[in-house]
């Protein structure tokens, strides 16, 4: 299967972890739709690790664990696509998931076909335990196999983490998405750190198989299996968003959205940021007048975005001249601005714009082509 936009959901690990069950996964579905979300675009909803039991079956088949899931999965998956949403599930190409469980080693074809079985559409394929003689290209080129087999889409989600040269191969496996980056964490730097890894890989995104930048920690203020003291503050999740979106990634939630409130539901719903992430065209963005934390991205309807991330902790200010974007003097051409997080107008800026970022925060503007005579 081709995918054609970086996929969007919740996915269960950053808040439950192996807290995970049919409740939760009921109520989550209930939530995303009552709330907004899938109207916002996030459509899967995923269970990550902790959700079969520690051993195979006579058959070989992979187990749901009876206490979480007393219905079976194929009961979840009908739930959850009852509310209109699509059914993930998660293990991995080796001999064990990252928590032990059983992995897919050696068992990708009856594994693909229980999955089919139960109406899985999401596989996300972890990277622990891989045995040290495979390659990590030709596992992930096995499973991606057995689904394209299996009698049913089911879209392969890669998690290797960026190890082992991932970019590199991942394109040849069958996969529509790729953990870019080690694991995510509810804390300023892990947000800082993966953007600076992105930074040097994120040629790599395009239609069919997106840089994925891990599962959202925006509104788990600390709370949750990955979040860490504090947490961000409202500010740094909105950095989080913007980069995430800006580059492409895959959206997958992380925090539990049963509790958002009002400025975190802003965040992950607002429609204008989402818009870039979704961005038919995928240009690939680039840095103007060489600064590293300025960027425009060239969208499909010929706008012009442009990202000021303040990374740092101090204040910072930023000069684009519109000649550094493909309108020099002669086009006649000028800018009408709109601040895609305030919402603000700035109007229309003939040869270039300069502005302020607070520390930590991010300005996107969303520029169209105008005349100016
Ligand atoms: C790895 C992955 C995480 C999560 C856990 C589950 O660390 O990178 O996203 O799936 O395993 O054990």
């Amino acid at each position: 299967m081709v995918v054609k936009r970086p996929p969007m959901g919740w996915n269960s690990w950053n808040t439950f972890a192996d807290k995970i069950d049919e409740n939760i996964v009921r109520t989550m579905a209930d939530v995303m739709v009552d709330e907004g979300y899938l109207a916002a675009g996030y459509e899967y909803l995923v269970i990550d690790d902790c959700w079969s039991l520690r051993e195979r079956d006579a058959q070989g088949r992979i187990v749901p664990n009876p206490e979480k899931f007393p219905n079976g999965m194929k009961a979840v998956a009908d739930y959850v696509h009852s509310k209109g949403l699509k059914f993930g599930i998660y293990s991995c190409v080796g001999n064990y998931t990252c928590a032990g469980f059983p992995g897919s080693f050696e068992y990708e074809f009856i594994d693909a076909q229980t999955f089919a079985e139960w109406g899985v559409d999401f596989l996300k394929l972890d990277y622990c335990y891989k045995p040290v003689s495979e390659q990590g290209a030709k596992l992930y080129r096995r499973m991606a196999l057995a689904l394209d087999n299996c009698g049913r889409d089911i879209l392969l989600s890669a998690c290797s983490w960026g190890a082992d040269e991932t970019h590199r191969w991942i394109k040849s496996t069958g996969s529509s998405m790729w953990r870019s980056t080690g694991d995510v964490f509810d804390k300023w730097s892990s947000i800082r750190d993966i953007y600076n890894i992105q930074k040097g890989i994120y040629e790599y995104n395009g239609a069919g198989c997106f840089n994925d930048m891990d599962m959202l920690v925006v509104g788990m203020y600390g709370k949750g299996h990955v979040g860490l003291e504090q947490g961000l503050t409202l500010e740094e999740y909105r950095t989080h968003f913007s980069i995430w979106s800006f580059f492409g990634s895959p959206l997958m939630m992380g925090s539990d959205i049963r509790s958002a409130d009002d400025d975190i539901k802003a965040i992950l719903q607002n429609r204008d940021v989402i818009a870039l992430d979704q961005d038919s065209a995928y240009r690939q963005p680039y840095n103007v007048n060489g600064d590293p934390d300025v960027w425009a991205r060239h969208m499909d309807n010929g706008d012009i975005v442009l990202a000021i991330f303040n990374m740092g902790d101090n204040g910072r200010g930023y000069f684009i001249p519109f000649s550094e974007l493909g309108l020099g003097r002669a086009s006649g051409r000028g800018l009408e601005i709109r601040n895609l997080w305030t919402g603000e107008n700035l109007g229309v800026k003939k040869e270039l714009i300069t502005g302020g970022v607070n520390a930590h925060e991010t300005v996107l503007l969303r520029c169209k082509v105008v005349e100016v005579g």
